[in-house]
């Protein structure tokens, strides 16, 4: 693993490109740039993080090769469902799979370990459940939601009449909309999640307004899945009818997706992944989702995502005792959005200047942003993949103040430019 000062100290290949260089030139030389890049930036990306070298071990291992279409539960029928024969083991990784994440997130659900992404998982819990036209209640991309939340260029604004809540003028989900909308709509599921929300999300009103108008409750808790497995963020276990979440961002394992939901709905979302929207399983990412749960498990894993929480609070604050503007004023998670609609200049150019010395961070649109989604008066900003190197408050501190320099020489710029 990459240490905080940018050194590998990890005793797996991760920089395993001069392997690849002896037959692949091209791919071994990109991959050797990347790595550097990597290792020598700060990494502020809120979706991403560094997952163990167990885990990119498995990732990379003798199970990328096997085929196991289908399931290896026994279903009604008393058939182990899979199309293809030498599934033993295979078999009895991916039950054990599914046996960890019910003990990480301490729940009796199904869960589906096969979504080959967090956009497959929500497309998969979205077909357990609903029929193309039905109406989906939701948060929108421009307020923190996903694009798999219903946005018009995704597949779940195209398949579903989605209709969205709003956040209130600090930047907070608001609940007497929800209510209010949910209500006037009667939708057939309401769905919450976001990839840029810095707030603890009420699970449990959202599911009291679902059952007043009899919609199902869907919960995407992608971002803050590690957060829920550590006890730093409330569960929605118990409160929604289908739970989805990706493995790579604060869970910290590889890149994929689970689909967990009330036992009634098992069979449908195990035949919403497979056949209907995916073919085989990846097992040897199956694999590095088992291990990234036995991590999970770990008393480390909850002394690190209390870190990352306690990181973000730091970091979050240097910002504002330097006069930023923060939507929602603050956050309670891992991730925060700087509002930059008081600049001249945009989230975009915030991002290409802090590309440019070595901070990794992205554009991102505010609620109510006048700026084109390509351009943005935001950046999102969280400390999931730094404290995994190691990074604490005083380091996000000095952080901060190396982002308000080039922030200060930017707008220098364009104002001179102007
Ligand atoms: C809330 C949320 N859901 C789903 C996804 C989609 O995950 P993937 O990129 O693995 O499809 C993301 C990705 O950033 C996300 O933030």
């Amino acid at each position: 693993m990459f240490n905080k000062d940018g050194k590998d100290d990890s005793t797996y290949n991760v920089d395993n490109y001069e392997f690849i260089k002896k037959t692949s030139p091209t791919v071994g030389a990109l991959i050797e740039k990347e790595y550097n890049r990597q290792k020598n930036n700060v990494e502020l990306i809120a979706s991403e993080n560094y997952c163990s070298e167990a885990v990119l071990a498995a990732c990379g291992s003798c199970l990328s090769w096997k085929y196991a279409e289908g399931y290896p539960y026994v279903r009604t029928s008393g058939n182990k469902g899979r199309y293809y024969g030498g599934t033993e083991f295979v078999d009895q990784l991916e039950e054990y799979c599914c046996d960890k994440w019910r003990e990480v997130f301490k729940t009796d659900y199904h869960v589906n370990v096969q979504p080959h992404s967090g956009s497959q998982a929500n497309f998969a819990g979205y077909k357990a459940l609903l029929e193309p036209g039905d109406t989906i209640l939701s948060l929108s991309l421009d307020n923190g939601g996903h694009l798999t939340h219903g946005s018009s260029v995704n597949f779940s604004g195209k398949l579903y009449d989605v209709h969205f809540y709003d956040v209130d003028e600090k930047g907070y989900i608001d609940m007497d909309d929800v209510r209010k909308k949910a209500h006037d709509l009667k939708p057939k599921l309401i769905m919450t999640g976001a990839s840029a929300y810095s707030r603890i999300i009420d699970f449990k009103t959202f599911s009291e307004i679902a059952k007043e108008v009899g919609a199902y409750f869907m919960v995407d808790m992608a971002h803050i899945a590690g957060l829920v497995a550590a006890g730093e963020h409330p569960t929605p276990f118990g409160y929604a009818d289908i739970v989805t979440t990706t493995t790579h961002k604060t869970l910290r394992g590889p890149r994929g997706g689970l689909v967990f939901g009330k036992q009634e709905f098992a069979k449908k979302i195990d035949s919403a992944v497979f056949p209907y929207s995916q073919g085989g399983p990846l097992e040897h990412i199956i694999a590095g989702k088992a291990v990234c749960a036995e991590e999970a498990l770990k008393p480390e894993f909850k002394t690190y995502e209390h870190q990352v929480v306690v990181n973000c609070a730091a970091l979050c604050d240097e910002f504002l005792k330097m006069g930023y503007k923060v939507v929602t004023g603050g956050t309670d998670n891992h991730v925060f959005l700087l509002d930059l609609s008081q600049f001249s200049f945009s989230g975009r150019d915030l991002q290409e200047a802090c590309d440019a010395v070595g901070i990794t961070l992205n554009k991102n649109a505010v609620p109510n942003d006048k700026r084109s989604p390509m351009q943005t008066s935001g950046v999102r900003i969280g400390t999931a993949p730094m404290t995994t190197r190691g990074f604490k408050e005083e380091d996000f501190r000095a952080v901060a103040r190396r982002i308000d320099e080039v922030v200060k020489k930017l707008d220098k710029e364009k104002k001179e430019e102007k």
